[in-house]
């Protein structure tokens, strides 16, 4: 499968297109093509290390949107709402979210969903709003970045989806899959993707108050 990722050159970016690029063709997004270039250059070499030849390329992220039909937003979610308003041409594609809006207070982590008018959304429903004709799931959320860019730790997590259409979720799967100790399981339709989100800041307070590192989730 062709996939891109926008904001490919973050942490989460890096981890996701180590782990993608094994069993798929991964195009790096970035505001700055030559940075983009550069780093699907350092994660080819970073592959070399653990014997694989990693299929990534960098592009602007609006190249990469035009040459995949499958995209996974990894930016920002302060810069989300701004970011969306410059992509183009995002009819009938898939848009993944792993994106997670919260803020660190002094009590700890905290979900800040974003407003819509009076009502308060999830990142995955802004972006459906937004990139009206797109088809929208959110999944990775609980994916620590630093182990996916660790090749060398075993993953073995639970991945949940979220996603209106069933036939997007199936799609989601494939590519969830498609990283090995990754397994997919569907939460509901998009308007469960506030219960994914807020699972971050959830796990990010349960590790600074028993002192654990990267926690992610497996359904028992
Ligand atoms: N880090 C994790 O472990 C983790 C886990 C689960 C979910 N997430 C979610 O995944 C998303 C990415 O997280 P991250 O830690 O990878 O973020 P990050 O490293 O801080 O940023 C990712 C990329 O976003 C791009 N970016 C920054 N400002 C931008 C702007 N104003 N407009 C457009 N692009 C901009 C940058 O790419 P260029 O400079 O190349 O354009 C940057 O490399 C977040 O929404 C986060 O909530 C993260």
């Amino acid at each position: 499968m062709k996939i891109a990722i926008l904001g490919g050159t973050g942490d989460l970016g890096k981890g996701l297109a180590l782990r993608l690029a094994k069993n798929n063709e991964v195009l790096i997004g970035s505001r700055e093509k030559e940075k983009a270039e550069r780093l699907a250059s350092e994660y080819r070499e970073e592959g070399k290390k653990f014997g694989l030849d990693l299929k990534l390329t960098g592009f602007t992220n609006q190249e990469a949107i035009d040459n995949s039909e499958r995209i996974i937003i990894s930016v920002p979610y302060v810069v989300l709402p701004q970011f969306l308003l410059t992509l183009k041409n995002y009819e009938g594609k898939l848009f993944i979210s792993p994106v997670v809006p919260m803020v660190k207070t002094k009590a700890g982590f905290s979900y800040e969903p974003f407003r819509l008018g009076d009502k308060e959304v999830s990142a995955a429903e802004l972006i459906k709003s937004t990139l009206g004709g797109a088809r929208v799931a959110s999944a990775f959320h609980t994916v620590p970045a630093m182990k996916l860019s660790d090749l060398s730790f075993k993953l073995d997590y639970d991945v949940l989806v979220a996603a209106d259409e069933l036939e997007t979720f199936e799609e989601v799967s494939q590519i969830v899959s498609s990283i090995e100790g990754l397994k997919p399981f569907y939460a509901g339709k998009l308007y469960t993707s506030k219960y994914l989100e807020s699972l971050t800041p959830l796990l990010l307070n349960v590790a600074i108050n028993n002192k654990l590192h990267t926690p992610s989730i497996k359904i028992v």
